[in-house]
This record gives structure tokens, C-alpha cells and sequence, in this order.
């Protein structure tokens, strides 16, 4: 049986760092509100000569260096993102040439927040089914160009950033043991971008009750459809939206606040970057160690949600 997991990860975070202090000066905030209401302190924003597929490739070429991993190695390449450079070519279109990688596939797939789950699913089933071997699968956002700084209530949420996994074949015991993805259309309406303005529009509340929700329920049932309890679970890794919906689900798990990833505080919402920019940054601080069983939960606008519980190492 083929066990398909991660087997090296590498980010990269804007150098630019917007504090809510920043934020103070330009609209009509404060750092105790923001802190309050979701749990962020400060979050990255990349200079204007730097887009999304430029995070995507620093973050590809790290994750590759840590993984041992090289060129030749990668069969196909997903990157999870929906503030793209254009629409084509897409930014793993663009990741591939300047890796020079091989002409293996390459395309975007866009689940907003959800994005990176539903890359990580797509490349376990490749390499399940034998097709592929290794897949690139990266979260990249710019949410900064999507943000209108009028807003009050969604400017102060993202923030910029790219991780990269490679995913591939793990031993015996490793890897994803389960998965759950889902979307509904209809609350579309909730969380969008404006077609005019291409800022986005959100309705915070309505987004904020499904969030807690569906994370609670989703990391119950992907927990138990990995033959496992919450006891066995070492860390729990939410999307980095608000530190009350994190909050909700860990919760709902029954786990101590030290089994929660926790990066909402520096780097803000980063979209289909957030899951794999907590990962990265736990295993980097010996918080996730091999055999730990770990359970990634995200949500988005779609509105679409998607869950995985694996177990680290390779
Ligand atoms: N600073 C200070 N006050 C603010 C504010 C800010 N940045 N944003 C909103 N407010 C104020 C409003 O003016 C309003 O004041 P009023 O009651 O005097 O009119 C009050 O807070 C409530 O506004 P509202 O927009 O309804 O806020 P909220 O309670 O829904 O909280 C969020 C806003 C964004 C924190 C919350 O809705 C949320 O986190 N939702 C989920 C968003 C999310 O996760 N999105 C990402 C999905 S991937």
C-alpha cells in the first residue's frame, strides 16, 4: 500500500511587516480592537514589485533544498492561490520555468483559504493511484492587492505569504490518513471578490458563524475517519482567519491551547498560504515531531472547507 505524506516544506514571508499600530494611522482602529477581535498583531505585506508567483518560487526552491529533492524529482506542480499574477499563464505555469523544472503539469487551483487542502488532496490522490511520484504543492497569496484600505472590518485581517510542500511517498505508518473536502455555492455571497472594484467584499458575521461551524465539525470528523480520538492527536493546525474561530475548533477537539498552531499573531490571515506557513513553522520549532498525528482544518470563500489528519514524518 502506498502511504502518501509530506516530505519537506519551505516559506517565505514578506520582509515588510504592518503592524496594527500601522493600521492605526490610517483608518479608524486600534491595536486592542484588532487583538481583541481576532487575535493579530502584525501581518506582512510584499513591496508592489513583488507578486504572488514570486513568493511561490522562493517558497518552492526552499522546500526543495530542505527535502533533498531536485528538479528532476517533481511530476507535477499545484499551486493553491486565488490573487494570482494573471489568470494565464498560471503562477505554477510560471513556477515551473523559473525552477526549470521539467515540462511536467502545472496549473492553479483556486479554493480561496481552502486552497492548500485541497492541493495537498489532489496530489495524494495522483500518487495514490501510481500516476505521479512527487507532486509540488504550494499556498501562495497576495492578499494585500485585493484589500480595500477603507474597509475597517476585512483590511486589517490578511497579510501576504507563500509555503511549499512536497508531497510524495512516506513509510509505513507516515502520512495522510484521511481527508474531507466540501464547498457550498450559495454563501458565495459572503465572502467574494467585487468584480468592479476586484477588492474583496465580505460580510464578517455571516462568515464568522459558518467558520465556527464547520471547523469544529470538520476537525471531529476527519479525526475519527483517521480510526482516531482526540487524545491521539498532537497538533491541531486551523486556517489562521481569527483566533476565536481557531479557538472554537480546538474546543470542539478538546485539546490544550499548546496542541494549536498559532501564527495568526505575526503573519494575519494569508489565505491558501496560512496552513502551510503554520506547519512549516511548527516542525521549524520542534513543535511537530515525526509520528505525530496532526490535523489540518481550513475554510474559505466559496464558500468551501476541507480537512486533513496525517501523521508527520517520512
Ligand atoms: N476597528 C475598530 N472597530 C471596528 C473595526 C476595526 N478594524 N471593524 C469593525 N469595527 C466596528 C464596526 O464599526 C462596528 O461598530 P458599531 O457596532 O459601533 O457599528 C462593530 O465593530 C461591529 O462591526 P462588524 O463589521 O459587524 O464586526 P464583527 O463583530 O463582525 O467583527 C470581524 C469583524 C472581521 C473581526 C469578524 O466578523 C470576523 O472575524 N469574521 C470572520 C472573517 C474571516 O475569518 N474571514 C476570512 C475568511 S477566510
Amino acid at each position: 500500500m502506498t502511504n502518501v505524506g509530506i516530505i519537506g516544506m519551505g516559506s517565505y514571508l514578506p520582509e515588510k511587516v504592518m503592524t496594527n499600530h500601522d493600521f492605526e494611522k490610517i483608518l479608524d482602529t486600534s491595536d486592542e480592537w484588532i487583538t481583541e477581535m481576532t487575535g493579530i498583531k502584525e501581518r506582512r505585506f510584499a513591496e508592489d514589485n513583488i507578486d504572488t508567483s514570486d513568493m511561490a518560487v522562493i517558497a518552492a526552491k526552499r522546500a526543495m533544498e530542505n527535502s533533498g529533492v531536485t528538479k528532476d524529482d517533481i511530476d507535477m506542480i499545484i499551486v493553491a492561490t486565488s490573487t494570482p499574477d494573471h489568470h494565464f499563464p498560471t503562477v505554477a505555469n510560471i513556477v515551473q520555468s523559473k525552477l526549470e523544472l521539467n515540462h511536467v503539469p502545472s496549473f492553479d487551483q483556486a479554493a480561496a483559504c481552502t486552497g492548500f487542502i485541497y492541493g495537498l488532496a489532489t496530489a495524494y490522490n495522483y500518487i495514490k493511484a501510481g500516476t505521479y511520484k512527487k507532486v509540488l504543492v504550494i499556498g501562495a497569496d497576495k492578499l494585500s492587492k485585493k484589500i480595500d484600505f477603507d474597509d475597517q472590518s476585512t483590511a486589517i485581517l490578511f497579510g501576504d505569504g507563500a509555503s511549499a510542500a512536497i508531497v510524495g511517498e512516506v513509510s509505513e505508518g507516515y502520512g495522510i490518513k484521511s481527508f474531507e473536502l466540501g464547498s457550498n455555492g450559495d454563501g458565495g455571497k459572503w465572502l467574494y471578490d467585487d468584480k468592479d472594484t476586484k477588492y474583496i467584499k465580505m460580510n464578517g458575521r455571516e462568515v464568522f458563524k459558518f467558520a465556527v461551524r464547520i471547523m469544529g465539525e470538520l476537525s471531529v470528523s476527519v479525526t475519527e475517519k483517521a480510526d482516531m480520538t482526540s487524545e491521539d492527536i498532537d497538533m491541531l493546525i486551523p486556517h489562521q482567519a481569527n483566533i476565536r474561530i481557531m479557538e472554537s475548533a480546538r474546543k470542539r477537539m478538546n485539546l490544550p491551547r499548546e496542541k494549536m498552531s498559532e501564527t495568526i499573531q505575526l503573519y494575519g490571515n494569508t489565505s491558501a498560504a496560512s496552513i502551510p506557513i503554520s506547519i512549516e513553522h511548527e516542525v521549524k520549532h520542534n513543535k511537530i515531531k515525526d509520528g505525530d498525528n496532526i490535523v489540518l482544518v481550513g475554510f474559505g470563500g466559496g464558500l468551501t472547507w476541507g480537512a486533513v489528519c496525517m501523521t508527520w514524518g517520512k
